[in-house]
């Protein structure tokens, strides 16, 4: 709800440098103390200990954190079983009638489904998967659209112990096979359809495709989206259909004690090379984690809230904050399956009034996007329910912020902006919401427990206000074990440019006041709407198409989605460049890596600017792109080249 006079984003903006938590906020929130962080700080070792203590283990750890770094072992000697968290534990303390979630489809149908449902679906599955074969270790792909069924096959993996792995069903076929066999899945679970923007999407014909190359796979699953959403894809050999499989299982299933540090999942994300990164995690440092930082960040209140992250559960966020650690709370959610602006602008807040949301989680993509889409549409909804506000995903600009604030949270509602990464597996720099006295724009402190730096080039600590590179200094129980069959890439990414240290890829600057602003990544990774891509990965895809020869990718600032990639194309002789071979050349992007990773232009230039030892100098490209004054050439082998780049850049403007 609004103010009845309609205020500029100028005058919010001059109204808000600083939110201070409203006294009746802070009353009732769930740590309101800030000794927490100097406990935490004292011995982090206890401190994450005291989280652990909370969940359900078969045998208590023996010790806290075995650190030989990089590698960290939580709970060394404890067994536990993930799902149990998030379902048994629940249903065994008498409250198996709380709804767990409330599902709606994107053409309206409506699903609720309590933690004894849950888990009573959880076991089914888990019964399915064990009757195909599946057993502990093996690697389970899905490919789901945002359904309950989703949630209950992840669960029902980390029941019987799978590894499952799960790939946004938005990606190609290509970026599904190339999952499936970096992991050597034996099974994929998949829907046939998913709806999308009044549109079925054929997730069937995909899983076909990319299956074609995966011997691994002896079994295809298939969860029926509905009747009018059946694939054309045909039937496979290996296809078996969940009606067969899962739906007349048994309701219970032992589940599996696993050790602490057996591996839970896998999960994909873009690093500065062509090739996906597998980033595992295990099972006790991770629920410790999950549940940790969701009761506090989110002030969780298992009884009364009904929380939405509007995430998909094929990214961290998903994992973290939609199955794991709000699970493991016990707390009620909604889950939508489609667009935010279907059948109408107002989807999201029509949703937050029909099931009271109380504490909602989105990324600022989103929220550009509704700021653009208009004011009325949130106005017109009664969204008074809520109380407590997030943002993920990239930085959220300040003007979002307040709008954020004002027109969604009735300008009382914390915001808490929270920096992590699929790595983290949890969330590290935020603030707590019943504490911090927010600034629009800054991810504030780290959370209790965790240690952030801000490095110079040399490795030396940043004292102080001022800006370096953000690395974390202490190991933390959900940090990934690794990357899936790649010890050697995982030390170097992330631990050899500043030995000992975590380095996370992203520059930050410290204020005056100690507050931290996540300025973005520094190396060849952009954030397209709150998603990893690789310039690697879009360059890999253009040159695979017959008519380039050489490509260079960059992410451009866009008022939307924060970045989005552009490519500078050499082509092949004897091929022409036309609008209409740019035009295909972004589809061929589209279609070898996902929608989200089509190019926003293709430029094409007859030479791209390099040093003189033949790196390509992208920083310059994104001048040209981004029509700033051209930095630094001294390195360049040919400075002429850069002035044709420009007019290209300019006549493809205009
Ligand atoms: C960026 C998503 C600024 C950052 C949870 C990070 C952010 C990358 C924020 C991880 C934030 C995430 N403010 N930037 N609050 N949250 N990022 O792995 O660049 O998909 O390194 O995890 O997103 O993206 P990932």
């Amino acid at each position: 709800m609004t103010d009845s006079s309609p205020k500029t984003i100028d005058t919010l903006l001059s109204e808000h440098r600083t939110f201070v938590p409203p006294a009746d906020f802070v009353a009732q929130a769930n740590v309101s103390d800030a000794s927490v962080y100097t406990t935490a700080d004292a011995d982090y070792e206890s401190w994450w200990a005291s989280w652990a203590e909370k969940l359900q283990w078969d045998k208590k750890w023996d010790t806290v954190l075995d650190w030989q770094l990089p590698y960290a072992k939580w709970f060394v000697g404890g067994k536990l079983n993930a799902s149990v968290q998030c379902l048994d534990r629940h249903v065994d303390a008498g409250n198996g009638g709380r709804i767990a979630f409330h599902f709606e489809g994107e053409p309206g149908d409506c699903r609720t489904l309590t933690y004894a449902d849950m888990l009573a679906g959880v076991c089914q599955v888990a019964n399915g998967l064990k009757s195909l074969g599946v057993e502990k270790g093996d690697r389970v792909t899905l490919y789901m659209p945002m359904v309950p069924e989703l949630a209950m096959t992840v669960l029902a993996c980390a029941r019987i112990g799978a590894i499952f792995s799960v790939v946004f069903a938005g990606f190609s076929p290509t970026s599904l096979k190339d999952r499936v066999q970096d992991q050597a899945a034996k099974l994929i679970v998949c829907a046939d359809g998913a709806w999308r923007g009044g549109k079925v999407l054929d997730l069937k014909k995909v899983v076909n495709e990319a299956v074609a190359d995966c011997p691994s796979v002896e079994n295809v699953l298939v969860w029926p989206r509905g009747g009018a959403l059946k694939s054309s894809a045909e039937d496979l050999d290996r296809d078996v259909k969940w009606a067969d499989v899962v739906s007349s299982q048994a309701t219970t299933c032992e589940p599996e004690s696993m050790d602490a540090e057996d591996p839970l999942f896998i999960l994909y994300t873009s690093g500065t090379t062509g090739k996906p990164k597998g980033i595992l995690h295990t099972t006790g440092g991770y629920m410790t984690g999950a549940l940790a930082t969701s009761n506090l960040v989110f002030d969780l209140k298992p009884e009364t809230d009904v929380y939405w992250c509007t995430a998909d559960i094929g990214w961290i966020t998903g994992h973290s904050y939609i199955v794991f650690g709000p699970m493991a709370n016990g707390v009620t959610q909604v889950m939508y399956e489609g667009a935010p602006n279907y059948p109408k602008f107002d989807r999201f807040w029509e949703l937050v009034a029909k099931y009271k949301v109380s504490v909602f989680y989105t990324a600022p993509t989103a929220i550009r996007a509704f700021m653009k889409w208009g004011d009325e549409h949130p106005d017109q909804h009664d969204l008074t329910s809520l109380r407590l506000l997030g943002s993920v995903g990239e930085p959220i600009n300040p003007e979002a912020w307040v709008w954020y604030l004002h027109h969604i949270g009735g300008g009382n509602c914390p915001i808490v902006d929270t920096w992590w990464q699929t790595e983290t597996g949890g969330i590290m720099i935020t603030p707590l919401p019943g504490i911090t006295t927010t600034v629009p724009g800054s991810a504030t402190t780290p959370f209790p427990g965790i240690e952030a730096k801000l490095l110079n080039e040399d490795g030396s600590e940043v004292i102080g206000a001022g800006g370096g590179y953000l690395a974390l200094t202490r190991p933390w129980p959900s940090m990934l074990r690794g990357i899936w069959g790649d010890n050697e890439r995982y030390e170097e990414t992330y631990w050899s440019r500043f030995p000992g240290k975590y380095f996370a890829g992203d520059g930050a600057k410290r204020d005056e006041d100690g507050n931290l602003w996540i300025l973005g990544r520094v190396d060849d990774v952009m954030n397209v709407s709150g998603h990893r891509l690789s310039t690697m990965e879009i360059e890999s895809a253009l040159v695979a198409h017959e008519a380039v020869a050489e490509a260079a990718v960059i992410g451009i600032a866009h008022e939307l989605k924060g970045q989005t990639p552009v490519g500078f194309v050499i082509l092949r002789n004897g091929y022409e460049a036309t609008p209409e071979l740019s035009e295909e050349l972004r589809a061929f992007v589209a279609k070898e890596i996902g929608g989200l990773a089509r190019p926003e232009k293709v430029i094409f230039t007859p030479e791209l600017p390099k040093t003189r030892s033949g790196k390509i100098m992208r920083r310059l490209l994104r001048d040209v792109a981004e029509g700033k004054a051209i930095g630094d050439v001294t390195t360049l082998a040919d400075p002429s080249v850069l002035q044709g780049l420009q007019q290209e850049y300019e006549a493809k403007e205009s």
